[in-house]
């Protein structure tokens, strides 16, 4: 049921305090120690050898698996790739040393995972793990271990609280990860404690609608819009893209900041609005300069940020509540589907059923 909102998209983007709060449930031991009652021995056994991570997921799902590299690879110092489901199986795959398979799915139906995990049996991998929104899907079924976010159902095609969750339950096993192998429990504690914030933190960001809101106004009518990000935002940044594309029908694409001057520069003029994930972090500085770089060449420029970083006069800079680093990419996702939202809404589309799409796509 939809409740008091318009569209499913909205009531599940609004749902995402308490789907989170359902996906840490129970999940932490003294708020010290991450606690999966779905995993046993068995599988602990095959993470203390894990020494890589090779994820396989699409769309939005494969968004999560972008952000969790970094968050593997800086936390858990364990060595991620990841690709898209359609294309890891159709080359050549180099299982690499002690290299566990994680699959991540909202349906836990696609086609596409499905082939890449029979693809996969005995190719050598320490097992397969999935992390899915459905228990008794196929994929689950098929994998040797399953992680479950607890976001409920998802009605709306653009997946809004699966790809939070998703997130969510991703930090917890890089948490895990931790625990088991650097054994560094302060980290553990850290991430924990900031899982424990993060529901409060984004019924924050949803109170700031109405920024969001004016900046879909200045965008719905644009033909093309461009996501910037750095580091863990750039997966963020595409998530954006892919939201804006599948429900307000804007072309749009989601780059790292860095590697605008090696091309899409020269698409830039003041009718593409060009949106910017920029935190005060340790990046924020080399955002400054490619920042800069935009605007000297007439840049539409919108920046989404905090109540800290500074930037220069005359830019229009949402400023969003602040957040810690290390759940930042959970935080920004929020606007950017709001800001899907409401553009869609603006154009009157067909929010929960964009044109062309299915919820969960069931053929290759
Ligand atoms: O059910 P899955 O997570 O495997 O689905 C993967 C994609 O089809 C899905 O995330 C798609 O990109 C969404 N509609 C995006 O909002």
């Amino acid at each position: 049921h939809k409740g008091k909102f318009k569209h499913y998209t909205a009531k599940e983007i609004y749902e995402q305090p308490v789907s989170i709060k359902n996906t840490i449930l129970n999940r932490f031991i003294k708020n010290e120690t991450v606690y999966f009652s779905e995993l046993d021995v068995k599988a602990e056994k095959i993470f203390s050898q894990t020494e890589h991570i090779q994820i396989i997921a699409c769309g939005t799902s494969y968004h999560a698996g972008l952000v969790s590299k970094y968050w593997f690879e800086s936390l858990a110092m364990i060595a991620c790739d990841v690709e898209v489901a359609s294309e890891f199986c159709y080359k050549k795959i180099l299982v690499r040393k002690n290299s566990l398979l994680l699959i991540i799915s909202q349906s836990g139906e696609t086609a596409d995972n499905l082939n890449a995990l029979k693809i996969s049996k005995n190719l050598g991998y320490l097992g397969s793990l999935t992390i899915c929104n459905s228990k008794s899907s196929s994929l689950v079924y098929e994998s040797d271990f399953s992680l479950f976010t607890c976001a409920g159902i998802e009605i709306g095609v653009a997946s809004t609280k699966a790809f939070t969750t998703q997130l969510t339950v991703l930090l917890m096993l890089v948490a895990k990860f931790i625990h088991l192998k650097s054994k560094n429990f302060k980290l553990e504690k850290k991430i924990i404690n900031l899982l424990n914030i993060l529901p409060n933190r984004i019924e924050e960001i949803l109170k700031h609608k109405k920024s969001v809101y004016s900046l879909a106004k200045k965008i719905f009518d644009k033909k093309n819009i461009i996501f910037l990000g750095k580091g863990e935002q750039y997966p963020i940044a595409m998530e954006g893209a892919l939201k804006i594309k599948e429900i307000s029908y804007i072309h749009a694409e989601g780059y790292p900041i860095g590697e605008l001057k090696h091309g899409p520069l020269a698409l830039i003029d003041s009718n593409v609005p060009i949106i910017i994930i920029a935190p005060n972090n340790n990046l924020l500085e080399k955002i400054k300069l490619n920042i800069e770089e935009i605007h000297s060449r007439g840049g539409l420029i919108y920046i989404l940020s905090d109540p800290f970083a500074k930037f220069n006069k005359n830019r229009n800079i949402i400023r969003l509540p602040y957040i810690e680093h290390l759940i930042s990419p959970i935080f920004y996702a929020i606007p950017l589907q709001l800001l899907a939202y409401y553009t869609a809404l603006i154009k009157g589309e067909n929010i929960d059923q964009p044109r062309n799409l299915a919820k969960s796509v069931t053929v290759e």
